[in-house]
């Protein structure tokens, strides 16, 4: 905390919109020349690994405003698609759940849409928050830059609006929660960078995850596998700042690595300007690159046998009901309640729970 306190001063901007979203936490470091480990304390952070060590010069691929993710604009093709928006007053349990239940939202306020890709002919959804600052169509251009080996670890996707007024409830930016295949954030999150790190964390518990149950369901994570915490001891430095979190945030950053490393011209070692020492992860990028390399390229199609199913649990979206007395004002998600699972988030949302 004392860290995010430090930057309080980067953050205003983001700030004044939307208090307490520590989403932002990760994203303007990689701006940040001088930074001291650890940015994850171990001595207040169990979780944390590596003693908070990672990469120094990182690797900038954070911000929507990074040379990454204009990397990523640039060399992750989108694929055309078609939409078809829902008629039938349903949504997907799974964007209940999660948009309505979990995060607060009016489900009334979602528009389900049909979204079948040129690469893929099983449709994939998205629930539409209609307040969203992205249009439909951005958003599902955005996630048309998922390669689609990647992209058909998903199912579903929740689009919200970033304004707190819109639901003084939501502070998080956005998660992944796999056993559902389903990716749900902000709609100022859907970036390609921000999605790679998202879809890693699907991957990571389904196609590649070391006990998955049949050819597309989720199991154990990878990154919690001794294969992968081996390679992280052996380099003694995460991935990335945010990637100290957790052995599952420094694996779905690790999935950014390879992926720029996949498209970007002459790979990692030509992608930046500030002379990262890329001996210092070497081992994590070859035990990824041995586990996924083959799906983290661009192009090719879906295969159904893999792919997270079409939603087909759909539940009735609930008429409205009266106001019977104004309450009291509504307030944010006090700062720091759910720190631990925010931005990238992605497994222990129960540690939420009792926040
Ligand atoms: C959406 O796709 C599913 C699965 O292909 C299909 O059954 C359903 O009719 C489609 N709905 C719309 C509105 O296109
Ligand atoms: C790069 O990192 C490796 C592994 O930690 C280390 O052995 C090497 O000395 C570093 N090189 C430089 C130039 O700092």
């Amino acid at each position: 905390m004392a860290v995010l306190k430090s930057l309080s001063s980067v953050l205003a901007a983001a700030a004044l919109i939307v208090p307490g979203v520590l989403g932002f936490q990760l994203a303007p470091r990689d701006a940040i020349s001088n930074d001291a480990y650890p940015f994850c304390n171990p001595a207040t952070d169990n979780e944390c690994i590596l003693n908070g060590k990672y990469l120094f010069p990182t690797l900038e691929f954070s911000l929507e405003s990074s040379l990454g993710n204009a990397a990523f604009l640039q060399y992750l093709p989108t694929s055309t698609f078609s939409l078809t928006q829902w008629t039938n007053n349903k949504m997907p349990q799974a964007c209940y759940h999660w948009g309505a239940e979990y995060y607060k939202f009016n489900p009334r306020e979602f528009i389900m849409y049909n979204v079948t890709f040129a690469d893929c002919p099983q449709p994939f959804v998205v629930c539409y928050h209609s307040k969203a600052q992205k249009t439909i169509t951005q958003i599902a251009t955005e996630i048309s830059r998922i390669p689609v080996k990647l992209r058909q670890s998903t199912t579903a996707y929740l689009a919200f609006s970033d304004l707190q007024v819109d639901n003084p409830a939501y502070t998080d930016y956005i998660a992944a929660w796999s056993p559902d295949g389903i990716i749900m954030g902000r709609a100022q999150a859907y970036f390609p960078a921000a999605l790679i790190h998202e879809v890693t964390h699907s991957m990571d518990r389904s196609i590649l995850s070391p006990t998955k149950p049949n050819p597309w369901g989720f199991g154990t994570s990878f990154s919690e596998s001794s294969t992968w915490i081996s390679a992280e001891n052996a380099d003694g430095y995460a991935i990335a700042a945010y990637g100290t979190k957790s052995h599952v945030e420094n694996f779905a950053e690790a999935g950014r690595a390879v992926m720029l490393d996949a498209v970007y011209p002459g790979g990692l070692a030509a992608f930046t300007g500030n002379n990262p020492n890329l001996t210092q992860i070497s081992n994590q990028l070859s035990t990824f690159k041995a586990a996924a390399a083959s799906y983290y390229v661009t192009g090719g199609t879906c295969d159904l046998a893999v792919k997270f199913p079409y939603p087909t649990v759909l539940v009735d979206i609930p008429p409205a009901t009266p106001t019977i007395t104004a309450g009291p004002t509504a307030t944010a998600t006090p700062y720091g309640q759910c720190e631990f699972i925010l931005l990238f988030l992605f497994s222990p949302l129960s540690r939420c729970d009792s926040g």
